[in-house]
């Protein structure tokens, strides 16, 4: 695809964001967005998992500025899976990605790919519980980019009742993902926060 077309689609992309987030849709925020979209730009990851897909927006963009990657997608809502797949559609990037759809703490486990960024933006409160998994289906020099990890600043601060089961994860998540000498972490305070974690071969390893 030509550059031309390439921003054209990212800008119509940017346009349908900013319309689903009126519509409700818990979709990326712009500067996370922005980031993602620069990193897997950057990146090239050949593989790319994103784990809670909603409208399938950002995975269109990621495989528009990656075109030799293809793309998982774990979504628990049967009418946001299909309304990702049309997005695919209409970017013409839907013969590279596909969608299980279903519960992510189901799916996870099983699965049996291996890639080169993983993009975790399901449920907050299962981060802990899926890193394991998900640290073993990245592939070395492969990125975990983790969103929301500031979660409305309850994880620096005090969190109602009602939150404490995701801040308990997500500060699990952070704790051990930092600590992890297999990865190098750095966590950003942009938005809502995200935590960016690559994995490292033996001969790089060492976390700042
Ligand atoms: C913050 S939104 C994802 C936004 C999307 N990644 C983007 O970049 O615009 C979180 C999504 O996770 C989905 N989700 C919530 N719980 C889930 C679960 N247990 N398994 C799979 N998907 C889940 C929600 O339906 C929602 O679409």
């Amino acid at each position: 695809m030509v550059d031309g077309t390439k921003n054209a689609s990212i800008n119509q992309i940017k346009i349908l964001r900013t319309q689903a987030r009126a519509a409700g849709n818990p979709v990326l925020r712009d500067g996370t967005f922005d980031f993602l979209v620069s990193l897997a730009e950057k990146k090239r990851p050949r593989k790319i998992l994103e784990v809670g897909v909603n409208v399938g927006l950002t995975g269109a963009a990621l495989l528009l500025v990656c075109p030799d990657s293809a793309l998982t997608g774990i979504e628990i809502s049967e009418s946001l899976s299909a309304a990702a797949k049309e997005n695919y559609k209409r970017f013409g990037v839907d013969s590279r990605a596909k969608i299980f759809t279903g519960d992510a703490s189901a799916i996870i486990p099983v699965l049996t790919g291996k890639y080169d960024l993983i993009f975790l933006d399901g449920p907050k409160g299962h981060y802990y519980e899926y890193l394991p998994y998900l640290k073993d289906a990245l592939n070395v020099g492969g990125v975990l980019f983790a969103d929301d990890v500031a979660f409305h600043g309850y994880i620096k601060g005090d969190a109602p009742r009602k939150h404490s089961t995701i801040k308990r994860s997500i500060e699990n998540y952070l704790s051990a993902v930092t600590r992890d000498k297999d990865f190098l972490t750095r966590v950003y305070d942009t938005e809502d926060g995200f935590c960016v974690s690559e994995k490292l071969d033996g001969s790089n390893r060492g976390n700042t």
